[in-house]
């Protein structure tokens, strides 16, 4: 206890570094110890706040058996997308495999991402509207192809992953709107209480999710800047829905999404691209854009180019608070738990 009380007192003495100082296993090891205290916190919440069953936390006999032949694709869709979740799993962990916390953290995701499966599939099957042998034959459809990583590189797949997270919880709390009569008219036939509950509960797993990846994302920005900003670029320039080129009806899928006006290029560009480069504290695209392509190149030491730019078209103000505020969550969970008597984490600050 006493240890742990000077080494922290010490660790607080010394000055913050540059990032450019710090040596990338030193950045790589801040990284990694702060995804397994956050995939910590994590665990706790999601077995405190988020432990439901796709069949028994629903009222099936209650969910509507009238829904529009729209509203059905949708709900095709969103099983068609989510049923992937273990060649998503799959794929992440091997690209991640070798950090303890970040990997551990991909199978409590995907064990999360395999009920929303599930949850979609019982909307599908307690339709009446689909047979279990036409459910069964579409899965064979559908796992017929494996969902591939799109990027071989663990930054590029958290930024996109924001990204989606987002996007998805989007098309969930749209359709518990219309659900609950709250969304476009002409939907009567859909105003059902437990759907909009069902979509409810997996939004609410999908912004933790979202709000996971983020802090993953922000803490590669804060400690490895130019890689990061440059892989948000790319991200952001190439992004479309997972498993967009797997599904054999996806343009169903996506026409009614629209119809029933829950999700669409606008209410992408406002409400996931948005709110996830204003939470990455990017001031605009070309900001960003500028920022990777007109910072200076000069050669280190080792032969390689470093920039010498710290301004990125981000603002590390904003991500530095945010980190703040996600590493005292972090803090009172350890302590509460005693995690801080033996190994507390620390929000290690750097110099812009
Ligand atoms: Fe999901
Ligand atoms: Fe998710």
């Amino acid at each position: 206890m006493l240890d742990v009380a000077i080494t922290q007192e010490l660790a607080d003495l010394r000055p913050p570094a540059s990032p450019f100082r710090l040596s990338r296993p030193e950045r790589e090891r801040l990284v990694q110890r702060s995804f397994h205290a956050l995939y910590r916190w994590y665990t706790d919440r999601s077995q405190r706040t988020r432990n439901w069953n796709p069949d028994t936390s629903f009222d099936w006999r209650a969910y509507r058996r009238t829904h529009s032949p729209t509203v059905l694709q949708v709900l095709e869709g969103f099983y068609a997308v989510e049923q992937y979740a273990p060649d998503y799993t799959y794929e992440l962990i091997r690209l991640v495999r070798q950090g303890y916390g970040r990997s551990q953290f991909v199978l409590r995701w995907g064990s999360e991402e395999e009920k929303h499966a599930d949850l979609w599939r019982n909307t599908l099957l307690h339709s009446g509207q689909r047979t279990p042998e036409w459910i069964e034959a579409y899965t064979e459809e559908l796992r017929a192809r494996a969902w591939l990583l799109n990027w071989d590189e663990p930054i590029r797949n958290i930024l996109y992953t924001v990204i989606q997270e987002r996007a998805t919880q989007l098309n969930y709390l749209n359709l518990a709107a219309l659900a609950r009569g709250e969304g476009k008219a002409g939907f009567e036939a859909d105003h059902d209480l437990e759907l909009a509950r069902m979509a409810q509960t997996i939004a609410v797993d999908e912004a933790a999710h979202f709000a996971f990846f983020l802090a993953g994302a922000q803490l590669f920005l804060y400690y490895f800047p130019e890689e990061t900003c440059e892989a948000l670029l790319d991200v952001l320039k190439l992004f479309q829905m997972p498993a967009a080129d797997l599904v054999p009806n996806y343009e169903a899928f996506t026409a009614a999404l629209h119809d029933a006006d829950l999700f669409g290029r606008r209410k992408y560009a406002r409400d996931v691209v948005r709110v996830a480069i204003d939470a990455l504290g990017v001031e605009s695209l070309a900001a960003l854009e500028a920022g990777v392509h007109e910072r200076r190149n000069v050669p280190q030491e080792d032969g390689t180019l470093r920039s010498t730019q710290a301004n990125f078209g981000v603002r590390f103000d904003v991500i530095e608070s945010s980190l703040d505020g996600i590493f005292r969550r972090i803090g009172a969970f350890e302590h509460r738990v005693g995690l801080a008597d033996v190994a507390p984490t620390r929000f290690e600050r750097v110099v812009w």
